[in-house]
């Protein structure tokens, strides 16, 4: 899937939180967009799935503008994205299994086998081979992010995103999921679009990294490109993400 934003904006009441934004993802990358907390970055990939209109601007889905789409017209273009939201989203009533089957539970009339047959396949892409019995509030955070990743694979999704997929988890476990956000890229061939404010993950996984702040993209390049900028902004970013309290960048463990 590629995706193409231009001049984006959107203010609630007072707070404007895109004032122009550009930003063009191109089909198979793995699109970072790195930002401070509160720059707007959940609400941007709630955009790209229509759960937020922008006041102003376009948002083009494989060259069709999906903003004057009706409910029912911008059903399909949702249906294309995969979602790995922040807290992950798991029903901690079921196990890893049913977890990751949902989406297919919704249909009617599936064969309860060749369901169970994906989410086997689903579970190998994340590491979690044969974990389908086991109650989710037994897995370790990282864990529950990869079912949460498996289960969005059995969309068959053309573009995957990640609401800061290492938010809360130590330095180690946040390796685990960058390496499986490479991995299943890789594998599935599709675009992902993960939003951070973790500069480590950022480095680890992009192909190429946008720096979102006051509204816009204030900067976009490789990740040597980013490391190397003399941009202020980014300079800045990258300054603020190495001070001590930043956590992770410093290698200090931040909880999880
Ligand atoms: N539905 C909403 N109504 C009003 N304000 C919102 C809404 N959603 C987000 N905001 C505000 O927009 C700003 C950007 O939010 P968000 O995208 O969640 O930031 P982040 O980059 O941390 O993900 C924040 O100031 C937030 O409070
Ligand atoms: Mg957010």
């Amino acid at each position: 899937m590629r995706i193409e934003i231009e001049d984006l904006h959107k203010s609630f009441g007072d707070l404007t939180v895109f004032d122009g934004l550009n930003l063009v993802v191109e089909q198979g990358e793995i699109c970072v967009i790195l930002g401070r907390s509160g720059q707007g970055k959940s609400v941007l990939l709630k955009h790209l799935v229509g759960l937020l209109r922008p006041d102003k601007g376009s948002i083009r889905i494989d060259g069709k503008d999906i903003v004057p789409l009706a409910e029912k017209e911008l059903y399909p273009y949702r249906m294309r994205f995969g979602m790995i939201f922040q807290n992950a989203g798991l029903l901690q009533s079921l196990n890893v299994g049913e977890n990751v089957a949902l989406p297919l539970l919704e249909v009617r009339g599936r064969d309860y086998h060749a369901t169970m047959k994906k989410v086997a396949e689903s579970l190998r892409s994340v590491d979690l081979e044969g974990k389908e019995r086991q109650p989710v509030s037994t897995l370790s955070g990282g864990q529950q992010k990869r079912v949460a990743i498996a289960r969005a694979l059995l969309q068959d999704a053309d573009c995957l995103l990640f609401d800061e997929p290492t938010a809360g988890l130590d330095p180690l476990i946040s390796k685990t999921v960058d390496d499986i956000i490479v991995q299943v890229n890789r594998g599935t061939g599709g675009t992902c679009i993960v939003v951070t404010h973790d500069l480590v993950s950022a480095f680890a996984v992009g192909t190429r990294i946008h720096l979102l702040d006051d509204g816009k993209v204030a900067a976009s390049g490789t990740p040597e490109e980013i490391r190397n900028s003399d941009n202020d902004i980014v300079r800045r970013f990258l300054a603020r993400s190495l001070e001590p309290e930043a956590g992770r960048a410093a290698g200090g463990a931040n909880g999880g």
